[in-house]
This record gives structure tokens, sequence and C-alpha cells, in this order.
């Protein structure tokens, strides 16, 4: 049994094994993607590497609960995950702003995230913590709301939410970390390690509640770590490097300064 709201020094396939069966709400998985030279990263078949992590999460997550999986997007071509978990969507994190420096093919940039569930309905999807604002105007949307095949619809009466829209599965208004962001905990931990708090974010909020676990294996600067505990979620989390660890390990010492703030100041 490992202890809830921790980060482990560990290769995570070592702990893996010590979690719970059906204990685990949701798991943020921002592994290897086998296409870097970071030693960590030099996985020969990353197809088969994510097939045995699905293996061993589906085991571990509750019925219902949620999977997300970073990769290339030839991160699960090939594999069989059906009798394991129920693919939902492959979302399309888009980067325009990554170097286009193909020459004889299309420059890749955009990185999946591989969205399963465990069973055949999501314990947990909070659309409304997650919607993102209509891209048409307000005059526009109560035009389309006066059409009688928008109104009535296959799905009844449509009327857009002014709280916003389901933010579908291309995600092209996060932007991933440059150089210059202050939110970068170091110079090495750019592209292949921290991942924006805002991304992580959305999948937290919208496949977990307050008080659920969450499990990420390869947490490098504790990025998922940070935004559970600023959202009331319990986690568990592992990375190898010591480094990053540490790193992990201040900036969650930080939010926790963070949240005592805000409450003093209530
Ligand atoms: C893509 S990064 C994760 C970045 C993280 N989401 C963040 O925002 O900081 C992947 C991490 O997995 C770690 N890692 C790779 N293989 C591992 C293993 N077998 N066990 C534990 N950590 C591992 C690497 O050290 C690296 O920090």
């Amino acid at each position: 049994m490992l202890e809830i709201d921790r980060i482990y020094q560990a290769d995570a396939f070592t702990l893996l094994p010590q979690i719970e069966s059906a204990s685990i709400d949701l798991i943020i998985c921002d592994g290897p993607y086998g296409v870097t030279t970071n030693p960590w990263d030099r996985i020969s078949n990353i197809q088969e590497f994510n097939l045995k992590l699905i293996t061993i999460f589906a085991e571990k997550l509750k019925e219902g609960g949620a999977l997300y999986l970073f990769g290339k997007p030839d991160c699960i071509d090939f594999i069989d995950y059906r009798p394991f978990l129920n693919l939902q969507a492959k979302i399309v994190w888009y980067q325009p702003s990554r170097l286009a420096q193909g020459r004889i093919n299309y420059t890749n940039n955009y990185d999946l995230i591989c969205y399963f569930i465990k069973g055949q309905r999501p314990k947990t999807f909070n659309l409304d913590a997650i919607r993102v604002p209509q891209l048409v105007e307000l005059e526009h949307r109560r035009r389309c709301e006066r059409v009688p095949s928008v109104i009535n619809g296959k799905y009844g009466k449509t009327k857009f939410n002014e709280e916003g829209k389901n933010p579908g599965d291309v995600w092209g208004d996060i932007k991933q970390l440059t150089y210059k962001s202050k939110k970068l905990v170091a110079r090495e931990a750019l592209n292949t390690i921290q991942k924006p708090e805002q991304l992580i974010e959305r999948l937290v909020k919208a496949s977990s509640n307050k008080g659920d676990l969450v499990l990420d294996p390869f947490a490098g600067v504790g990025t998922a770590p940070v935004v559970c505990k600023r959202l009331g979620r319990h986690f568990i989390a592992i990375e190898q490097d010591q480094k990053f660890v540490q790193a992990a390990n201040e900036r969650l010492r930080e939010a926790e300064y963070e949240i005592a703030g805000r409450l003093f100041d209530w």
C-alpha cells in the first residue's frame, strides 16, 4: 500500500504493483513518448510499452475511472487495448508554434492525449468545469437559436450555453511552455518534460472530483501533483529522477503556501 499525497522517487514499474486494485479515480500518464534522446525515453516499441501500462492501469482504476495517456500520433497504433479499457476520445493537443522543419513530410505539430475509461460509462465527466468560450459572437448565437433546424434538432431544443461550450477534441487554446515561460521550473524541463498546468487542470477537473485519488506514474517536475493539491484531489505520484522529485516537492510546498495564504486572507 502506498501513501497518498506523496511523490515517490522510484521506477514506476516497481511501485505500481503495490497500488491497491480498483482504488484510483483518474490516471494522468505523461510518460515516455519514445522519440527523444533522453535515456528514459529510449523505448524500442512505444506501442507495446503503452499496452503494458494500459493492462496495469485497468486493474488499478475504479469502475468508470479515467486514463489520459500522452504520446505521439502513433502511440496506440496496432495494439489491442479493448480487453482492458475503452477508448473514448483521442484529444489532439495542437501546438501551432512548434518549429515546422519538415522537408519531405508534414511536420507533426500536435501531441495525442488518449482518453480511456474502465467500463462503459465514465463515473465523472464535469463538463461545466471545463467549458471554453463560444467563438461565435453573442448576436450570432441568438440568431442561431431562432433557426428551426438548430432548436428542433436530433437532441431537442438547442440552447447555446452562456458559460461556454465543450472544448471538443482539438485543443489549440493551451500553449506549450517556452524558454521564456515564468512557469518553467528548469530549462531542461522544456518540451519533453514539463506540461502547462492549464492542460493538466482541464483533465483533472473533467475526470475527478474533490477528494478523489489521482495517479501520476511519470510525474516529472510535478505538474499533476501541484494541480491536484490546488484542486483538492489526492494523488500518488512516481518519478525516477531525483532532481525532478526535488523540484516537484518545491513546487508542492509553494502551492501549499499559496493555499494557506488564501485561507488566511479569508
Ligand atoms: C514527459 S515527462 C513528465 C512531465 C510531467 N507531466 C510534468 O509536467 O512535469 C516523463 C517523466 O517520466 C520519468 N520516467 C520515465 N520512465 C520512468 C519510470 N520507469 N519510472 C518513473 N519515472 C519515469 C522521466 O524521468 C520524466 O521526468
